[in-house]
């Protein structure tokens, strides 16, 4: 069952975060410290403005999202999605996708125009879930985190929920600008 968690939530969403900072650091933004560093106060209130959703199997939530809506103004059309989140014990039986269609639903009934994620330019299993889902490459961003100390790579990628999925893998937007700088 896939459904937008709320304030009771909040334990069984902190438990399946922390697994998977220790699991996948680099698939997240946070740290584990940057994570504990959330109060429950905080947590709560995400919970309560419908921005985390999740996958539940015999009652455990064993997947989840966040979608972030702009917030300024002038970003008030647009989205962020992650992190997203499946326990590997759960992969590759299409709770991911489910979640992630949970929430483009949810980004069209609150009105957005579009959404957004960056993806670890390594993670091709998310990559290939985000594409299928209708996001394409807007951008590379090198160099972008530091996991460990290490340098990671990010693809950033968009989906404009107004408009029909593109072919290929670039959106159309970069593939013309690719052809304007000739
Ligand atoms: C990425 C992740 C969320 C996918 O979750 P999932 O529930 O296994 O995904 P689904 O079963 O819904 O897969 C949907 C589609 O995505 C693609 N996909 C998912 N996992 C894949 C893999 N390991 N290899 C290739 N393609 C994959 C496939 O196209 C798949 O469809 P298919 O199974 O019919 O071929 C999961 O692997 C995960 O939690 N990874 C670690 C955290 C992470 O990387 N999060 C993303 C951060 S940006």
């Amino acid at each position: 069952m896939i459904r937008c968690l709320g304030p009771d939530d909040l334990p069984l969403l902190r438990a399946l975060w922390s697994q998977g900072l220790e699991q996948v650091p680099e698939a997240f933004l946070l740290t584990p410290s940057e994570m504990l560093a959330i109060t429950d106060a905080q947590l709560s209130a995400a919970l309560e403005a419908k921005v985390y959703w999740g996958a539940f199997q015999d009652g455990r939530l064993v997947g989840f999202a966040a979608l972030r809506a702009g917030g300024l103004e002038r970003l008030g059309h647009t989205g962020d999605v992650g992190p997203l989140f499946v326990d590997p014990a759960w992969r590759r039986r299409g709770l991911g996708a489910q979640i992630l269609s949970a929430l483009q639903a949810h980004a069209r009934e609150i009105g957005l125009k579009q959404i957004e994620l960056t993806v670890d330019r390594q993670n091709k299993s998310a990559f290939a879930l985000y594409l299928r889902a209708g996001f394409r490459i807007i951008g590379i961003r090198p160099r972008s985190v530091l996991v460990n100390g290490l340098p990671r790579d990010d693809v950033m990628m968009l989906q404009m929920l107004d408009q029909p999925k593109a072919d290929g893998f670039l959106h159309p937007i970069l593939q013309d600008a690719l052809q304007d700088w000739g």
